[in-house]
């Protein structure tokens, strides 16, 4: 059985954490789609780390784990992630496989997001994470990039200044600066030499894992609402974060997706812009951001907070196909009373069916409210389901009512040891 982890929400749901407890029972450790706007936190025994590209999985030594062809792959952040890694003991050669058929996220490509953004103007912005994600997969889906077989090849210094000239020209026409050239190419081939020795042709070595049943996991960066398709378009990343992007990215067969965890927080956060209806602009949210240190992994950006959405939450529920919940995070609202949850949107004097597809409704949409009560102490670490209060339990149930999908782990923590399994994704009855 293979499972894929995805974020059920906006993004930062602790799927990290919650793939590095999985990775322990896996023997490949997948990431499908995204790049380097991902971060992933880990804290175990104290210390912190957070993967931006690398998969989670690479923090246990015996994984392996393997950056696929749907990922975009900024060699200089790889590079300077395989020296994080390496100077804190960790190394990733030999078990960490990247696609050759994935493609380079190259400095223009992060010039462009920029520079994008500003074009965009005030009320327009998306609020990416500028690290050139959207400009990297649209050369990719206009034919115009380039991939990291490329790197493999004699040519590949007169191929990146190629490419660098003819978005050079690009950029002073829509009023940026011009690339430099030469210091472009000569980074972009160092980095290229660390990356080299880790490029393979990783469809090939998943298939042969698939039919040896060995056990695969497929990280997702971002969340369902994120999604290029399924998101809350034009305010989402440019590629399939939720279940559907995992066969396309990881070059396996759908039949092979196995087992969909998702992951969701006990209350909602976003970053960047857009709609987001059960959000809070008070103490509420202003606690919820402080308890839950609710600052950006990758931009250090302050989190947006809000209660509970479960209309997006079932929304996602279809899309992802989600079989598991993991709620995390739920120490979080340890001081909170009552808790709400919202149920249902109206829209303009009427009960909206389902999660609309235009941002622009979503936006004017008014969350219709459940109130829960809280419990009112400190639930940072309890160990099992049964030791935790009957309230935080009863709001457990009824996210699982409201959605259709049972639990399978719970989050009371940052570290490693604050999770509570209570139905393996791996195994073959835990549904
Ligand atoms: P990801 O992008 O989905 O992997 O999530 P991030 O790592 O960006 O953000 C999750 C944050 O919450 C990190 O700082 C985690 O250390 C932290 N975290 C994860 N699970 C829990 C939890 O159950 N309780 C608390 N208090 N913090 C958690
Ligand atoms: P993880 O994997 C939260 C958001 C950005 C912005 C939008 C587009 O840690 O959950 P991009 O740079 O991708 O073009 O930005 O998506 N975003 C994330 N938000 N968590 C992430 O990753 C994100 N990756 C991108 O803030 O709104
Ligand atoms: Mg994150």
């Amino acid at each position: 059985m293979n499972v894929a982890v995805v974020g059920g929400q906006w993004g930062d749901e602790g799927k990290g954490k919650i793939i590095d407890v999985l990775a322990e029972r896996a023997d490949y450790i997948v990431r499908y789609q995204g790049g380097n706007n991902a971060g992933h936190t880990v804290k175990t025994g104290g210390e912190k780390f957070v993967l931006h590209l690398i998969p989670t999985g690479i923090l246990r030594p015996e994984k392996k784990c393997v950056i696929g062809n749907g990922v975009v792959v900024d060699p200089l952040a790889f590079s300077s992630e395989v020296n994080m890694l390496r100077s804190r003991g960790v190394d990733p050669a030999g078990r960490l496989y990247v696609s050759d058929r994935a493609h380079l996220l190259l400095p223009f490509h992060r010039e462009l997001d920029g520079l994008r953004e500003r074009l965009r103007g005030e009320g327009r912005k998306i609020g990416t994470t500028r690290r050139g994600i959207g400009p990297a997969y649209a050369d990719k889906a206009s034919r115009s990039g380039l991939r990291l077989c490329a790197i493999l090849r004699s040519d590949f210094s007169r191929r990146v200044e190629e490419r660098c000239r003819e978005v050079s020209r690009m950029l002073q026409a829509l009023g940026g600066e011009s690339v430099n050239v030469e210091k472009t190419v000569a980074e972009i081939v160092d980095a290229a030499e660390v990356l080299r020795p880790f490029i393979c042709d990783t469809v090939t070595l998943l298939h042969d894992a698939v039919r040896r049943h060995e056990r695969i996991l497929f990280e997702g960066a971002q969340g369902t609402l994120l999604d290029l398709d399924f998101g809350t378009y034009p305010f989402v990343t440019s590629s399939n974060a939720s279940a559907c992007g995992v066969a396309a990215g990881a070059g396996i067969p759908p039949s092979q997706v196995g087992r969909v965890l998702g992951v969701i927080k006990g209350y909602t956060t976003r970053v960047g812009e857009g709609p987001f209806p059960t959000e809070l602009n008070d103490d509420t949210g202003t606690l919820l951001r402080e308890d839950g240190h609710e600052y950006g992994a990758t931009t250090g950006r302050p989190r947006r907070c809000g209660w509970f959405d479960a209309v997006a939450a079932r929304y996602a529920v279809m899309v992802n196909g989600i079989d598991l919940w993991a709620v995390t995070k739920l120490d979080v609202l340890d001081r909170l009373d009552p808790i709400r949850i919202c149920v249902g949107y109206e829209y303009r004097g009427r009960r909206l069916e389902g999660f609309p597809a235009d941002s622009e409704v979503l936006a004017e949409v008014t969350p219709i409210y459940e109130e829960v009560p809280g419990w009112r102490v400190p639930t940072r670490g309890v160990g099992s389901f049964d030791d935790l209060p009957s309230q935080t339990q009863d709001y457990l149930w009824r996210i699982c009512r409201l959605t259709g999908v049972p639990l399978g782990m719970i989050s009371l923590g940052p570290e490693r040891t604050d999770t509570v399994v209570l139905k393996d994704p791996f195994s073959e009855d835990a549904k």
